[in-house]
């Protein structure tokens, strides 16, 4: 049976600090909020500069044709400095941009990590092995703990960055648990990103948020609280605008994985799954339950745990290597389901990846009180 649910993880621990509650008075929040303009840069030095996690890398080959400060005229604008967005793409040495057969796959990050500690170890060093993709991540500054909209920048011109420098090919994007979020909002917002996207794979997504950043967003785990906890709450006006106007359906042919017993993500069952992308476009959904897959299995998937699962691995092959979604009547889930981890990766080392969640979320600088305002072009 897959379990680590020994191994703390941090929705535990904050649900844990939850139940002491405390709520603060009208004038701490206001004093709070009027700190957080200025503490908001502060929160950013938050940040590696070097190695994989590195939100300062030198990405000094142009693209193609200019994707800043739009590629195309439906783009939103830009809050982030040309500079600062592309710096945060890791691009590995082995990177071949577009001049071999293989696919540029964008690995997105989630909440409290950079994408070098969620893929380097593991899904980033698989498909690095493999003979149709070559991935690169974002390490998104801040540990995507700012503003989920600022976030999706990153994620929307990471996308046509890594096309335009990629003899303006296809890319796919994998990404995980608020990475989803983001790169949906980018696909949304960022129409031009839409014609260069293959496949879109979200583990773990949250798109109709999560019942969980409630807790943490309240009594005295609310120093805990950071801009984009605060959006991923179900009810948020950010969940909201997301999923307004057709942003609850898929852009570009969308595969999810998830799991019932995620324990950051929830509901994750049922027709009200938060990670169920809709397809009103048609242009090819499937939706993933690990738990629905695997029938006759015990399945105690963790959030962290879709980021070394056999199946969500077989799931991301597939969609990489065929067109349209991947599709699970392709896969052998009889075999797959047994599986403890994706060949080569294991779940003592996928689990602990949490262990540095929790130190990134107090290191952060600005916690909050109220939601940042929408932004005025997804009003
Ligand atoms: C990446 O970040 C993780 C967690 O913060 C850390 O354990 C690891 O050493 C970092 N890797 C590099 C190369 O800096
Ligand atoms: C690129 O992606 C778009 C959107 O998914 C798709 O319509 C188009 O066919 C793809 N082009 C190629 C060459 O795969
Ligand atoms: C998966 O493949 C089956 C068999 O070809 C097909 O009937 C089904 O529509 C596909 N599902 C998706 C989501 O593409």
């Amino acid at each position: 049976m897959k379990c680590f649910t020994t191994l703390l993880s941090y929705a535990s621990l904050l649900a844990l600090a939850s139940h002491v509650s405390a709520v603060p008075t009208p004038e701490i929040s206001q004093a709070i909020e009027a700190r957080q303009a200025l503490e908001a840069r502060q929160a950013l030095e938050a940040r590696q500069t070097t190695g994989v996690n590195s939100s300062n890398n030198k990405n000094t080959i142009n693209p193609a044709t200019a994707i800043y400060p739009k590629k195309a005229a439906g783009d939103a604008p830009y809050s982030v400095d040309e500079n600062t967005l592309r710096s945060a793409i890791y691009i590995p040495s082995t990177f071949q941009y577009g001049k071999t057969g293989k696919q540029p796959v964008l690995l997105v990050p989630g909440t409290s990590l950079p994408g070098g500690v969620s893929y380097s170890n593991a899904f980033g060093k698989l498909l690095a092995a493999s003979t149709y993709a070559d991935p690169v991540w974002l390490n998104i500054p801040g540990y995507s703990l700012g503003d989920a909209q600022v976030n999706g920048e990153y994620v929307a011109y990471a996308m046509n960055y890594l096309s335009g420098v990629s003899q303006q090919k296809n890319i796919s994007v994998i990404s995980w648990s608020q990475g989803g979020i983001n790169t949906q909002w980018g696909l949304k917002y960022w129409p031009s990103t839409r014609s260069v996207v293959s496949d879109f794979v979200a583990l773990a997504p949250d798109f109709r948020g999560t019942i969980e950043a409630d807790l943490v967003c309240s009594g005295l785990t609310i120093a805990l609280c950071t801009p984009s906890i605060k959006q991923q709450r179900d009810k948020s006006n950010f969940i909201a605008t997301f999923r307004s106007n057709g942003g609850d359906s898929a852009y570009v042919p969308t595969t999810t994985f998830y799991s019932a017993t995620d324990e950051i993500v929830q509901p994750e069952s049922g027709a009200g799954a938060s990670s169920i992308m809709l397809d009103a476009r048609n242009v090819g959904v499937s939706n993933n339950q690990v738990q629905d897959m695997c029938p006759g299995t015990i399945q105690i998937v963790l959030h962290e745990g879709v980021l070394y699962n056999a199946v969500a691995w077989a799931l991301i092959e597939d969609a990489l290597t065929h067109d349209g979604p991947g599709n699970r009547s392709r896969l052998n889930t009889a075999t797959l389901c047994w599986a403890l981890a994706a060949p080569g990766l294991n779940g003592i080392t996928g689990e602990s990846i949490l262990l540095t969640a929790v130190p990134n979320i107090v290191a952060y600088k600005t916690h909050v009180f109220t939601e940042p305002a929408i932004a005025a072009y997804a009003k």
